[in-house]
């Protein structure tokens, strides 16, 4: 129970990775509350699997990217921490675009204010109520090390990897660890092709090291790490979480 007596706000925890990322911080001892955007479904279903496995959680609705939402969110997340202080953050919520000549205007605007503009924002709001010694978490992409077709979404996460680099600088004064977690391929609603095209699915994980695409809670293990107090003296790195994607040609190896 590394956590025990923590608190962590994990955003967009209704589904896939941050699902798991707050499942993984409760299981530690953390009280999670768990922000999503519309889905109350799934995110009364992170709870439920939290409390049947003995921890504690809150979810809170609040979709970011549109007017108030620092203001809807923080309304809650701090009805929820009832006084209590926030040790960890992890700014995991995002949206995803299509290619170059598939973005909108309109959703270009979108992905930065959902992916980029709220993040800024939270942490912004999240500073009073983070205690010295805290964590930030904030969570990119591979997209940022290597050329993916999805060129507005990867920009959006180049934007995170600075704020990140940034902000561990400014917040190393209180003790604030602040890092980066990169997954790669992992088998999410983020991702239906790994679901409907198996041989999208070959492709990738032929260029995996590791062989296979990751599951969430292979990214929820890494994130336990960095707000764990093992990563005390690891801040503006950029952890890689992809299993190898696209690390070198493998056929040199093999
Ligand atoms: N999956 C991958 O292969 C992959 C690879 C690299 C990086 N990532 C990054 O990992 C993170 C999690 O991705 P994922 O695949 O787990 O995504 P996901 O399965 O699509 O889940 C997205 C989560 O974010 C919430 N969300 C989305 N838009 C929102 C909005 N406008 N306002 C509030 N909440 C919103 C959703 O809430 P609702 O349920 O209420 O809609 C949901 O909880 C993202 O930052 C993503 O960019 C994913």
């Amino acid at each position: 129970m590394a956590l025990s007596g923590k608190t962590a706000l994990v955003t967009g925890a209704s589904r896939g990775i941050g699902r798991a990322i707050a499942a993984r911080l409760a299981a530690d001892g953390a009280f999670v509350v768990a922000h999503y955007g519309s889905n109350d479904a799934a995110a009364k279903d992170t709870v439920a699997g939290i409390e049947q496995s003995g921890g504690q959680a809150v979810a809170v609705r609040a979709e970011l990217g549109v007017d108030g939402d620092i203001d809807t969110l923080f309304a809650g997340v701090e009805r929820a921490l009832a006084g209590r202080p926030l040790d960890i953050l992890v700014n995991n919520a995002a949206v995803l675009a299509g290619p170059i000549n598939q973005v909108t205007p309109a959703e270009f605007d979108r992905l930065f204010a959902v992916n980029v503009k709220a993040p800024y924002f939270i942490v912004e709001r999240a500073l009073p109520l983070l205690r010295d010694g805290g964590r930030i978490v904030n969570v990119s992409s591979a997209a940022t090390r290597i050329a993916l077709p999805e060129t507005a979404y990867a920009m959006t996460k180049g934007a995170l990897d600075v704020f990140s680099r940034n902000l561990a600088v400014k917040l190393g004064p209180r003790g604030i660890t602040v890092n980066t977690l990169a997954p790669g391929v992992t088998d999410t609603d983020m991702n239906t092709w790994l679901r409907e095209a198996p041989h999208l699915v070959e492709k990738s994980t032929a260029i995996t090291a590791l062989g296979r695409y990751g599951q969430p809670e292979d990214i929820a293990d890494a994130a336990a790490f960095l707000v764990s107090d093992d990563a005390r003296w690891v801040t503006g790195h950029w952890l890689d979480a992809t299993g190898g994607l696209h690390l070198g040609p493998g056929g040199f190896h093999n």
